[in-house]
């Protein structure tokens, strides 16, 4: 662990940092640094404000948290911070929470902005020795809290680093390209992740697929000489009540296929594993936490990609339901992936509740852009408690209809559905009753439209990059589910 609590500092901690938050209280806990009525000239706590000064031999960071901070807040703004400050920081640290009179309650979130804050982008960068960073060196983050010792604050700064430490191996695989990433290292980091942390995974490759009727994902996949693959993780706990299935596109890479889309940011399309990458972080947080749950994961995974052999608009497929479906779209793959997974897990589960995250349409983008991903459930207690986790972590979701006004728009004249309707409206939404179909009446599902969501921008890079968005969300909604 980097980080531990503290009641007061020790003189190892070279530098330290507080948080105040931008209130009246301001300028008394400000009172006692040197200079202060100059200090409060300058430093007014403004969200993400950094001021440096120096206390003897200590250098000082005065951390702003803008007016009313919130878990998301302190998330992002330890996170910039750490991000920023990390070739400058020496090897131990203070984090003060008593001058600022931060409570206990946000510590898991600072813990996590600060671990996650080490995130590096540069994984295929040849030189990496000429930088100092704080984070590759033997780190120590002191948080002095005013009652050190509390086994509850010990636990929540060891569950925010944990849960940072998992996504950034999330990030990881959703920045790795795709000539680094197909459908088998999915696979791969499940079987390791199980092993290390203790659930069961069960990798179906191509011959399996094709064997047990997994027809629409192995339809998706023709197009690429990198075979499919279906993925089966299974997380218990002996107190679990709930069973709850997560879902996860899994596609490694999105050219479209034969409908073939625009060049200009197809290099984004590495990321169309976001869901996948959603359920692996959750189940394997879940797993690590320990949580009194029981998760069964599903993670159909291709790429979809283009060839002689792919399927061709038009195409009528087969899928694991026994539904015949007409492709009118090649680029409309994650729907016929997921229709398999969904109907594996409504067929060979028993669930009391499923919930498929998916980078599913650019509809959904032009519909929320970048600050919620869309919510489609036909359960008015589910919406309730996934929007209030999102609204919790600041992983936001926004509720879209699932109205049966839609439902039209799936109808085939030569097969049972078509996977796109041909017109540009209502994409999100049609997606979201296509996949309701291979549901089955399941009474308790939701599904998460992750587009706008999963590859955001950042402080990490200049271009937008993973943000291992649903692992928070998801394991928050777990904590209160039991
Ligand atoms: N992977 C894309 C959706 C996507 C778009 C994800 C932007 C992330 C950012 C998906 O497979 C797709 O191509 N959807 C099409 C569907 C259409 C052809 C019916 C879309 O949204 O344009
Ligand atoms: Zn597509
Ligand atoms: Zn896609």
């Amino acid at each position: 662990m980097i980080l531990e609590v503290v009641s007061q500092l020790t003189e190892t901690a070279q530098a330290v940092i507080y948080l105040f938050r931008q209130d009246d209280t301001l300028k008394a806990r400000l009172a006692s640094f040197s200079n202060a009525d100059l200090l409060t000239e300058d430093f007014k706590a403004e969200a993400k404000q950094v001021h440096v000064l120096y206390e003897g031999s200590r250098k000082v960071f005065l951390i702003g948290l803008g007016k009313s901070p919130k878990e998301a807040d302190f998330v992002k703004i330890l996170r910039s911070f750490f991000y920023k400050q990390k070739k400058t920081l020496p090897d131990t640290i203070g984090l003060s929470l008593i001058k600022g009179g931060i409570e206990f309650q946000w510590v898991e979130a600072i813990a996590n902005g600060c671990i996650v804050g080490s995130y590096d982008l540069g994984l295929y960068k040849t030189d990496k020795s000429a930088e100092f960073n704080f984070f590759e060196r033997t780190p120590k983050i002191q948080l002095e809290t005013a009652e050190s010792g509390i086994e509850s604050i010990i636990e929540s700064a060891r569950i925010g680093e944990m849960t940072a430490l998992t996504q950034i191996r999330v990030m990881d695989l959703m920045n790795a390209p795709s000539n680094k990433k197909n459908p088998l290292a999915l696979a791969d980091w499940a079987v390791e992740s199980g092993q290390k942390y203790g659930y069961s995974v069960a990798i179906f490759d191509e011959k399996k697929c094709e064997k047990i009727g997994l027809k629409a994902l192995v339809a998706v996949s023709k197009g690429s000489k990198n075979p499919p693959c279906f993925i089966v993780m299974e997380y218990t706990h002996p107190q679990a009540t709930q069973k709850i299935g997560l879902v996860g596109k899994g596609v490694t890479f999105d050219t479209g296929g034969i409908s073939l889309k625009q060049s200009t940011n197809m290099h984004y399309m590495k990321s169309d594993m976001g869901g996948a990458a959603a359920v692996l972080g959750t189940i394997e947080l879940a797993a690590k936490l320990q949580l009194p749950v029981h998760l069964i994961g599903i993670i159909p995974t291709t790429e979809n990609s283009i060839d002689g052999l792919s399927i061709k608009p038009g195409d009528v497929i087969g899928s694991y339901s026994g539904k015949s479906i007409e492709v009118i779209d090649t680029d409309a793959e994650g729907r016929l992936i997921l229709a398999d997974g969904l109907s594996y897990a409504r067929q060979n589960y028993e669930l009391d509740c499923i919930v498929d995250l998916a980078t599913l349409t650019g509809s959904c983008v032009a519909t929320l852009g970048y600050a919620a991903a869309g919510l489609f459930t036909n359960n008015e207690s589910l919406a309730q408690s996934l929007y209030e986790s999102g609204v919790q972590t600041g992983e936001k979701l926004w509720r879209l209809p699932l109205w049966d006004d839609y439902k039209d728009e799936l109808k085939s004249d030569v097969a049972d559905v078509k996977n796109f309707h041909g017109k540009p409206i209502a994409g999100a939404i049609v997606a979201a009753k296509f996949l309701e179909v291979f549901v089955d009446e399941h009474a308790n599902w939701a599904h998460l439209d992750i587009a706008g969501t999963a590859f955001g921008d950042s402080e990490f890079g200049t271009m937008k990059s993973a943000t291992a968005y649903g692992v928070r969300l998801l394991t928050h909604w777990l904590r209160r589910q039991v």
